[in-house]
Parts: C-alpha cells; structure tokens; sequence
C-alpha cells in the first residue's frame, strides 16, 4: 500500500459559530456535524475584553443534547472566573482563557483543570508572545488570534504568523503535547500559512457557514492545511526524523 504523507499532530477544522445563522442554532450545529469535523468552537464574548456580545452557556447547554461535537469554549470575557462553573456543567470540552488576563492567568487554569476540562491560552495580535511562556507547559491547547478579537469576517492579520513559528519551536524544544490553534480570518490560504509555521487547529467562521456545502469546504481546508503542515515539517526536519510525518 502506498504511504501517504500525513502531518504530525492531526489536523483539526474547528468551525465558528459565530458565523451561523442565529435564528437556527441548532441547525447550524448539525450542519457542522454533518460536515464530519470533529470540533465547534464558540465564541463567548461579554461586551467588555471585547466590544461586542455574543452568546451564553445557555446556548451550549440547549445545543450539548444535539451532538457529539468537542465543544472548544473560546471566553473573550474579562472575569471569566465567574464563568467557568457554569460553562463546564452546560458541556464545553474546553475552555480558553486570553493571557491579556494577566496576574489571574494562573489560577484561571487550574480552575479548568480541576472542572476536568481541557485548558486553553489564547493570545490577541498586540500583545507579546512572550507572555505565554511560562504557561506552554500547564495548558492543552494555545490559541494564537489572527485578528483583533470581537468580530467575525476579518482579515487575516500576516504578522501573527512569526508568533506560530516561535510557540511551535518551543513545542518541539520541549516536546509538549500542546495544539496550536489559530483563529480569524482563516481560509485556505491562510490556513495553509499558519500550518506551514507549525499550526495544527484551525477555526473558520465566516469562510465555512458561507459555502452551501460546508462538508467540501471542511475537507478543502483540512486538506490545504495537511500538505502545508507536511511540507513545514519537511522543512524543519530536513536533517532529523521525518519519519515522525509518516504513517
Ligand atoms: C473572533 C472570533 C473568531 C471568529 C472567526 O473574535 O474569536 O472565532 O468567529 O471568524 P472568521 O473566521 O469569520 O474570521
Ligand atoms: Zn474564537
């Protein structure tokens, strides 16, 4: 059987509710399902770390019985601490806290850890990607945004993709089981950028609720990503074990 390059770790599309229809929540959730990507990533933005609003647990908890899907909680919320109960009963399987948080940072994470839920740190555009260091090693996931958050439908902002570059030579350096996500913006070109530097978890709002056959467009963004995550890691490896990507 022939063997096929595959990237090292999988590839995930995580689509954005946040680009749904509103009116059909919960058919936007089993079109997202039927789309057969593993993961949903919602948005929960509180007027405040953000200038707009979104949705509640509320809506996780009346989506959870509709479907299997890993439900990736992204909070852009400035007391997310008052949250996290409340959001770990409604379903998520994850929950995502901005570094921009600072001081707090800390305890947030354990405070998911010891929910049971998956931990993630994400970081905005202005900040430094310094700021994460101290934590690649408590968390299950680091969510690099792409753009500004608060919004759907921007566009891509390049600069971020030297902040993907630095967290996946860290990763390696220090051979941590950490998924690097990126958010805003994302289609396949861009995609295929952000997995070239080392990103392996892709969410995709506007791109993917506006295709009429969201299952090719999941496939088709899966895909650009997997030959850019293979020739990035091709690149990187050139002198080591590329056998790693094999399988
Ligand atoms: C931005 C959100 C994103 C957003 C991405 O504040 O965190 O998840 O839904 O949407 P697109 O893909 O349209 O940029
Ligand atoms: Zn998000």
């Amino acid at each position: 059987m022939r063997q096929q390059l595959k990237p090292h770790p999988e590839i995930i599309v995580a689509p954005s509710l946040l680009a749904a229809d509103f009116g059909f929540f919960r058919r936007e959730c089993e079109r997202v399902d039927r789309s057969g990507t593993p993961w949903l990533h919602l948005d929960i933005m509180d007027g405040h770390f953000v200038p707009n609003l979104s949705f509640g647990s509320d809506v996780v908890n009346a989506l959870r019985p509709h479907t299997n899907l890993f439900f990736d909680v992204h909070l852009m919320c400035s007391k997310p601490d008052i949250l996290l109960q409340s959001f770990a009963t409604s379903g998520a399987d994850s929950i995502t806290i901005h570094v921009e948080l600072g001081r707090r940072v800390e305890d947030l994470i354990w405070q998911i850890r010891s929910l049971k839920k998956k931990v993630g740190l994400a970081i905005n555009p202005p900040t430094h990607i310094e700021d994460v260091e101290p934590y690649l090693d408590k968390v299950d996931l680091l969510l690099i945004m792409t753009v500004n958050p608060g919004f759907g439908g921007q566009s891509f902002i390049e600069e971020t993709l030297p902040k993907i570059q630095q967290v996946s030579r860290w990763k390696s350096e220090r051979q941590l089981p950490l998924r690097i996500q990126v958010d805003g913006g994302i289609n396949e070109r861009t995609g295929a950028l952000c997995a070239r530097e080392g990103a392996d978890t892709f969410v995709s709002g506007s791109h993917l609720f506006r295709q009429r056959n969201m299952k090719l467009a999941v496939r088709r963004l899966r895909i650009a990503c997997e030959e850019a995550a293979c020739y990035g890691q091709s690149l990187q490896t050139s002198e080591g074990t590329f056998q790693d990507t094999l399988l």
